[in-house]
């Protein structure tokens, strides 16, 4: 090769960076709204009632509380799983109930085209602290847990995954966790205020191990590449930010789901994000983790959208393209 041909390729592969680092650039910056976009269709503000068949209004976050606990369960085309996830889920809370802690559970069909709803219908038919959320379009998992937190009426919120993974139980995990956060038990006790502020994250990171065995090679790859670049750019104080089930005080669920622009996988990194910015108590506690047949398996191109997410997390927030509306202290 001659070193003419030799500075060509040089000189073309400089262009080629050149020309990717600007659109890397123009895609950080684009549609660069600081404040995320609250759209919500008219009929998502409201939920039918299909004891009385009237259509109510759901109360919003700003709202007092009035329910101790509410747990929102995004849910896209759930219908064979959702029932032992909502089996479970109220029988613990049922008992709970009867000690004299309310609760309220949401389930918020993302958009499905299956029959969710019906489903989660004949829920609330049976029990009046089921509501559903019916999303008129697909959002993202993040979307449908916006929208249910902003729904949502609990001292304390919780969501988790329909896909049952986490044996419902392991909620008491959480709440003594909450409860060495802020020093005396939250749910129960009437000395919670509009100031107390916790994000506990259920966490898989003990399986991990286990976990190793089960896995393609690739898989394991992408795996920690997504680790590593979230340690890296984004959160540093928690390790399975994936985890679908997560509680937070309602004080802390106002700041971080007035705050939330991600609606698809990343949105948990986004929400640890906010948290970690605010400075709110985070904690991590090892819950069960039960794969369910039919687990849904990350595309390859989610992974794609995922790191390209990791990344506008990242740098938005620095340059000041995305902001937080409200701090602990307002
Ligand atoms: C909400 O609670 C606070 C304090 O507990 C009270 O001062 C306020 O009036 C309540 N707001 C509404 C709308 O009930
Ligand atoms: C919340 O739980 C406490 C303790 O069990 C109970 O006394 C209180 O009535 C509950 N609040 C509501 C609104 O259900």
């Amino acid at each position: 090769m001659s070193l003419e041909v030799l500075w060509f390729y040089i000189f073309i592969c400089l262009l080629a960076l050149i020309f990717l680092f600007t659109l890397i650039i123009y895609v950080i910056c684009k549609n660069t709204n600081p404040y995320p976009k609250m759209y919500r269709y008219e009929e998502e503000k409201y939920y039918f009632d299909i004891n009385t068949g009237e259509k109510k209004l759901f109360p919003s976050l700003e709202d007092n509380w009035s329910v101790n606990i509410s747990v929102i369960v995004p849910a896209y085309n759930e219908e064979i799983r959702l029932p032992t996830m909502m089996d479970e889920c109220l029988k613990y809370l049922e008992e709970r109930r009867r000690i004299g802690i309310s609760y309220e559970i949401i389930v918020v069909s993302d958009g499905s085209t299956d029959k969710t709803i019906d489903v989660a219908q004949s829920y609330a038919k049976k029990f009046n602290t089921v509501r559903v959320l019916a999303l008129k379009k697909n959002r993202g998992k993040g979307g449908a847990v916006r929208l249910g937190m902003q729904s949502a009426r609990g001292s304390v919120l919780l969501f988790a995954d329909a896909d049952g993974a986490t044996t419902f139980n392991d909620i008491e995990k959480l709440d003594e966790s909450l409860t060495n956060i802020l020093g005396f038990n939250y749910i129960t006790s009437a000395a919670k205020t509009s100031i107390s502020h916790a994000v506990i994250c259920g966490s898989r990171a003990h399986l991990e191990e286990e976990e190793k065995s089960k896995r393609s090679f690739f898989r394991l790859l992408l795996m920690h590449g997504f680790h590593f670049l979230v340690k890296l750019l984004c959160v540093k104080s928690v390790h399975d930010t994936q985890c679908g089930f997560k509680m937070l005080t309602r004080a802390s669920a106002r700041l971080i789901f007035t705050a939330l622009h991600i609606e698809r996988w990343a949105f948990d990194v986004e929400m640890l994000y906010i948290a970690e910015a605010l400075k709110l108590p985070i904690a991590e506690v090892a819950v069960e983790w039960q794969e369910i047949d039919g687990s849904k398996i990350i595309p390859f191109w989610s992974w794609l959208q995922m790191g390209k997410d990791l990344a506008l997390i990242s740098f938005r927030y620095k340059i000041g393209a995305w902001k937080i509306l409200k701090s602990k202290d307002d």
